[in-house]
């Protein structure tokens, strides 16, 4: 690990693998090198990368390093195919608060990734196509060989993807209800809770799970609490992301205000 990359090891009691990062551009361009390795290690071998993004203020610090590789480094996006976690429903995609909105302005505007190669499930889907809908999502993933790497923030519910308390961990791609506490958190992006929709198309936890490797990251004090919950507290469906407990291919990167609730053993 290079110096710029030096970390506070924690010594956590259930040793998950936890990396704290004073500051949080830190931590995003760690994430972003861990993601440009395994597009350069496929496209050595003349394969596709299966990547997993998220969406929110957490993963923007990953999107603006990858597209300073992409310009600096010529870091090159066309083997890349992209999932991502969710999108509200209904939404158009051309609205501003659009998870494809945000993924063109974010990343895939600035970089040479074909958008052949995107996938974000449709907003604009009627009731009755969307379980077939999710169902070909699945397929798809699986189809690619799966996810090499699943990127996720999480709510202050819990949530990771959209999947909100009571998911299940068997949960698969569906239609789902948001959360109060989320719908209040996005009010801003909308100019106003009674503007942000009420539902969602989101990955299930057990697609997220099922990634080969996932990166729960977690910036500023607001996570503090949910993040010690999620890796503190015990394993239930109140908390989507206590799922991630004991998962060897699960790591968390976090900045110091997130991590400061945490218990530590040194
Ligand atoms: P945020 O959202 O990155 O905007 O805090 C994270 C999430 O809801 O998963």
């Amino acid at each position: 690990m290079s110096e710029l990359f030096k970390t506070q090891e924690i010594t956590y009691n259930k040793g998950e693998a936890i990396k704290v990062y004073e500051d949080k551009d830190i931590a995003s361009a760690y994430v972003a090198q861990r993601i440009a390795r395994i597009i350069k290690e496929k496209q050595n071998k003349g394969d596709r990368a299966i990547i997993g993004l998220a969406t929110g203020s957490t993963p923007k610090g990953v999107y603006k390093e990858l597209i300073r590789l992409h310009k600096d480094e010529g870091l090159s996006f066309k083997n890349v195919t992209t999932f991502n976690l969710d999108e509200y429903y209904p939404i158009l995609p051309i609205d501003d608060q659009s998870y494809v909105s945000f993924m063109k302005s974010n990343l895939f505007n600035h970089i040479d990734i074909d958008p052949k190669h995107v996938h974000i499930p449709d907003g604009t889907l009627s009731l009755e196509g969307i379980q077939a809908y999710c169902d070909l999502y699945e397929k798809k993933i699986v189809d690619f060989g799966g996810l090499d790497l699943q990127l996720l923030g999480i709510g202050r519910t819990g949530h990771i993807g959209f999947n909100e308390p009571g998911a299940i961990l068997e949960s698969r791609t569906r239609l789902v209800t948001l959360n109060d506490i989320t719908r209040e958190d996005a009010k801003d992006d909308f100019g106003g809770k009674d503007k942000v929709p009420t539902q969602a198309i989101t990955m299930g936890v057990q697609t997220i799970t099922q990634a080969k490797e996932v990166i729960l990251m977690a910036l500023s004090q607001r996570k503090a609490e949910i993040i010690k919950k999620a890796l503190e507290g015990e394993i239930s469906a109140d908390i989507p992301a206590t799922f991630l407990q004991r998962l060897s291919h699960v790591e968390y990167i976090l900045d110091n205000e997130a991590a400061s609730l945490l218990s530590r053993t040194e």
